[in-house]
């Protein structure tokens, strides 16, 4: 028996409701925003997640889904949606459009990595890039903008908890500090956090383990070694974050692993710890269009995890609207029956009624009983004498009340219903 593959799911249809209504509410918050949507491949060439995740990120060195095409060009399923959107950015040079250009997508993402509550090898993000500004407020308007769609969505009891991680001018220094600071302690750092030391030295401040943990608590903070546009940028930053009454905290810990951020770094945790919880999480990566050949172009974005947000939808009860069902199912009794079931439910359709039928004949209780399944308001129960007449019986399911309704009436009967 085949089975989907490890770390993947089927979003069955009792799970869509969820999803529709997260994607509604994403489409309120980008109108809300200004942004637009943008759809990119599903794969890229690799070497666009290598330029800007970074070569030393775990995303690209453990978790990526690459593979050769059939022309030997290395292709990679996307692990994250920024390095795509930017690409496209600059080959449809929106450069040249007012800036900055605000986009923003929904897709499903890869990494390889091992499967557990709300960590999956295929999971979807909502994704909202503003490319084009450096200016503070934006960044401040992005958080507002994270922090709304769990409002619109009604979750509750959250944290936001933002960081400055500096640039290519003042980031140096500080690793130097950070690595001297970590050196000191090597013997006692786990075997991924000896190889950080020399790799990935921030992501040191990342280790779940405990030892590592608390030996964070006297590593040299960013926030104190910033340059002084950086250090001014995050003075902004917090200041415009209080004037739109965010409850942010500061974690200088908080570092992200995708190598490509600079400035502001945010993320957004339920406080009720559920399996890997951070909901959301983005920040300003300044640097990114310039590796990709573009001039300097700063930008900020953020992307939200879909599966992680119905996890805590369903574990606080949100009620969500529900998809609504057809409005009438047919039954019917008997071969001339049938036939008259089959033109009412296409006549019903071409009304723009929502119909089911039965297909297969069956006894009138079983059929009743698929009706009642189905979640129509209402039955059409349809038999030869009924033909004969000219008539269904309407059946209301929600009273039980039934009456006749001659079939030419049928149509106007239902709609004055739905409205
Ligand atoms: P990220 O933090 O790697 O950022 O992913 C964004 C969100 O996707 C996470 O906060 C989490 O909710 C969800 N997520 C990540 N990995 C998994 C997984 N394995 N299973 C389930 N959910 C997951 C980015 O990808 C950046 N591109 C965000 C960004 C946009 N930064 C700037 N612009």
């Amino acid at each position: 028996m085949f089975q989907a593959p490890r770390g993947t799911q089927d979003i069955l249809p009792e799970d869509q409701p969820y999803w529709s209504f997260l994607k509604e509410k994403a489409e309120e918050l980008a109108r809300l925003y200004g942004y637009e949507r943008i759809d990119t491949p599903v794969f890229e060439v690799a070497g666009l997640f290598v330029r800007t995740v970074g070569s030393g990120t775990d995303i690209v060195e453990k978790e990526t889904y690459s593979f050769n095409d059939r022309s030997g060009d290395q292709m990679t399923l996307r692990p994250e949606g920024t390095a795509s959107v930017c690409r496209a950015y600059i080959e449809h040079g929106m450069a040249s459009c007012p800036q900055p250009v605000k986009l923003f997508y929904h897709a499903p993402i890869f990494r390889y990595e091992r499967p557990q509550a709300g960590r999956y090898r295929q999971h979807h993000q909502f994704g909202f890039e503003a490319i084009g500004d450096g200016d503070a407020v934006l960044d401040a308007e992005l958080i507002d903008m994270a922090w709304r769609f769990f409002a619109l969505l009604g979750l509750r009891n959250l944290t936001l908890q933002i960081n400055s991680i500096g640039c290519h001018k003042c980031r140096p220094a500080y690793l130097a500090r950070l690595k001297e600071y970590y050196a000191g302690y090597k013997a006692e750092l786990c075997g991924d956090c000896k190889v950080r030391l020399d790799k990935n030295t921030l992501r040191l401040l990342d280790c779940k383990k405990s030892a590592c943990r608390s030996l964070m608590i006297g590593a040299p903070r960013s926030v104190e070694n910033l340059c002084q546009e950086c250090e001014e940028h995050f003075e902004q930053l917090k200041s415009h974050l209080l004037t739109l009454h965010l409850p942010f905290e500061i974690n200088s810990s908080l570092v992200r692993g995708l190598d490509y951020y600079t400035k502001t770094v945010f993320e957004i945790q339920p406080e009720e710890k559920l399996g890997q919880s951070t909901i959301a999480g983005g920040g300003r990566y300044d640097g990114l269009l310039e590796e990709l050949g573009a001039k300097p172009t700063p930008a900020v974005g953020f992307a939200a995890g879909i599966e992680r947000i119905i996890i805590n939808l369903k574990k606080q009860e949100i009620v969500i609207p529900e998809v609504p069902k057809p409005l009438v199912f047919i039954v019917w009794m008997g071969n001339i029956a049938r036939q008259a079931a089959v033109k009412v439910s296409g006549q019903l359709r071409s009304h723009g009624i929502a119909t089911m039928m039965t297909y297969t004949p069956r006894s009138l209780k079983a059929q009743l009983r698929q009706a009642d399944g189905s979640g129509c308001h209402y039955v059409a129960i349809i038999g030869d004498e009924e033909v004969v007449q000219k008539v269904v019986m309407l059946r209301d399911m929600r009273t039980a009340r039934q009456e006749p309704v001659a079939l030419d009436m049928l149509i106007e009967r239902l709609q004055q219903k739905i409205h």
